[in-house]
């Protein structure tokens, strides 16, 4: 996940309410390393905040990893059978086959009323992880295949810079973004 991206959740989960006890749901969440080392705007944007309010945040991915409390397969979410205030599914649908019958386990896992932040690259290389089907759609289209009537949020976000590019570099790549993320942020029908 890029910076803006993180900075992007944060800003749009910290104006929305959330009570204390909510709890939460990272899907394709890889391991606690990358989420503090290799990309630590992950937890320091994203998931520090919310357990300083109080929510209780897990994480689940399909690897069993140090840093996931549940182990499962996005497009089944088999053993998950119950459902989370909020849910986020950040840069995984890229990596699926049969994206609507894994959003709707997705969905699936979402309270009544609950929130859902979804993000997929709109413009990014290939990259497999372990598949990569080439997936970029726009807000509105990423939007439209979850089609829960409330989107509170949907951008394409042009990204800046990684933090480490520095210099002519930095500048340079803040001039020509080749990078978009389409971002989206619904509440599930009661
Ligand atoms: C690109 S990383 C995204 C990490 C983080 N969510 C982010 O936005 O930076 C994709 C993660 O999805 C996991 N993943 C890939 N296929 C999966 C599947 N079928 N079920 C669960 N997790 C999966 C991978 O193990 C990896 O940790």
């Amino acid at each position: 996940m890029f910076v803006d991206e993180s900075e992007w959740i944060r800003d749009v989960l910290e104006a929305t309410p959330l009570e204390k006890g909510a709890t939460v749901l990272d899907i394709g969440s890889s391991t606690l390393h990358f989420r503090t080392v290799v990309q630590p705007h992950l937890d320091r944007n994203v998931f520090a905040p919310l357990r300083a309010r109080g929510l209780e945040v897990l994480h689940l991915d399909a690897r069993p990893e140090p840093g996931v409390d549940i182990v499962a397969d996005v497009t089944n979410l088999k053993g998950v059978d119950r459902t989370f205030d909020l849910v986020l599914c950040t840069n995984l649908l890229e990596h699926v086959t049969d994206r609507e019958a894994t959003l709707r386990h997705v969905a699936r896992v979402v309270a009544p009323g609950g929130l859902l932040v979804l993000t997929v690259p709109r413009r990014y290389p290939i990259h497999r992880d372990p598949i990569d089907t080439g997936y970029r759609p726009t807000a509105a289209e990423l939007a439209a295949l979850l089609g829960w009537p409330d989107v509170l949020r949907q951008e394409v976000l042009t990204i800046r810079a990684p933090e480490h590019y520095q210099g002519f570099k930095r500048a340079l790549r803040r001039i020509f973004s080749p990078w978009q993320i389409a971002c989206v942020l619904a509440r599930k029908p009661t």
